[in-house]
């Protein structure tokens, strides 16, 4: 009998900054979490070279991962080992050079964390250099989870009803964070088509990653109202999402999901209430290896395409600078 020959290609994977997300959270965090992309490369065996251009954090993820191919300039690790795969997890202000790089070095997938560039602009030029042969999936975590993935499908089918609104909370900059929840909102409701900003919080943040309470509409006038806190106090990401024939809550980073149904009421005749059907958990620490998995399936041709697409990340960002320049008052509709 002829054995099964179909080989799984291990693709050769660098990871670009090692950073909080590149690699710092997971040498510190329980050890059954994948908190940064090092941490999911490593677990698929794809690790190859790292790249940070603080000496000391490069030596201390090496070690950490036991990589010997270490670079402080990116530009020396893709000439040298010319990955497959380029995770890019440096600061949001360089991220266009480095795409360029690496495509210009053999790269044809990239994991890129969000949001995907500073501006708008830049956001498109890396669109336009990806073009249609490169693979690019965005780290908005959640989207890579298959209990939100079952939500989604459930919104998308009706299951809450005619959405009557959407109330969230987030803290940390309406860029940093606040992209994570509209990231989410678009992904379940569409294109959010018209924002205004209600007040800036007076946080720590700077002018250009401002906290803001913020009134967004997505189709036929749904007004969803997202709310900020001081993340200096605690982190907040909320979401609750009323719909006529139930409600769905987000606690707890947006992993603990509730799903209530409207049923008639046992106590007060001609009433309908809402019971609780269902008590479901995210796993957000393993969001970044679901991530990598999932680009690692598009890359083998087992996937069309990623979970969260370089175009997802795109809304994301418009909606984020829309909102940023309605705050500056540059803007109040979204174009
Ligand atoms: N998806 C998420 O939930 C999530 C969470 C945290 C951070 N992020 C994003 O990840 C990115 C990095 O954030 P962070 O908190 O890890 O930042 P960080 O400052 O902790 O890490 C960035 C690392 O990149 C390195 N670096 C900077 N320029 C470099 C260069 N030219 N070549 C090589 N290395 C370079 C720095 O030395 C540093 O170690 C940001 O865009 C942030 O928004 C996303």
């Amino acid at each position: 009998m002829i054995p099964d020959t179909k080989v799984v290609k291990t693709p050769k994977v660098a990871v670009i900054g090692c950073g909080n997300i590149g690699s710092r959270w997971d040498e510190t965090a329980r050890q059954d979490a994948v908190l940064t992309h090092a941490g999911a490369w490593h677990r698929l065996q794809a690790l190859t070279a790292l790249a940070d251009m603080d000496p000391e954090r490069l030596a201390t993820a090496g070690r950490f991962w036991g990589v010997t191919a270490l670079y402080a300039d990116y530009r020396a690790l893709l000439a040298e080992v010319r990955p497959d795969i380029v995770s890019i997890a440096t600061p949001t202000g360089l991220r266009l050079p480095l795409v360029e790089a690496a495509l210009a070095s053999g790269a044809r997938a990239i994991l890129l964390e969000k949001p995907i560039a500073l501006t708008l602009d830049e956001a498109l030029a890396i669109k336009a250099v990806c073009g249609t042969e490169v693979v690019v999936a965005v780290n908005y975590l959640r989207r890579y989870d298959p209990t939100l993935q079952a939500l989604a499908a459930q919104i998308h089918a009706g299951r809450l009803g005619t959405i009557q609104h959407v109330v969230g909370r987030y803290g940390k900059g309406i860029v940093e964070n606040g992209s994570h929840w509209i990231d989410l909102i678009q992904w379940w409701f569409g294109a959010v088509q018209r924002v205004r900003v209600l007040r800036r919080l007076p946080d720590d943040r700077p002018d250009h990653d401002p906290t803001l309470d913020a009134v967004l509409e997505i189709g036929g006038a749904v007004p969803i109202y997202l709310l900020a806190v001081d993340h200096r106090h605690y982190s907040l990401f909320e979401m609750d999402i009323v719909g006529t024939k139930g409600r769905v809550t987000l606690t707890k980073r947006g992993s603990r999901l509730q799903h209530w149904e409207a049923e008639p009421d046992a106590l007060f005749p001609g009433y309908r209430v809402l019971q609780l059907e269902g008590d479901l958990h995210a796993d957000l620490g393993l969001g970044l290896l679901r991530a990598a998995k999932d680009l690692l399936a598009v890359w083998r041709g087992e996937q069309i395409k990623p979970s969260c697409t370089l175009e997802d990340g795109i809304a994301a960002l418009r909606t984020v600078l829309a909102l940023r320049e309605t705050a500056q008052g540059e803007k109040s509709e979204l174009s």
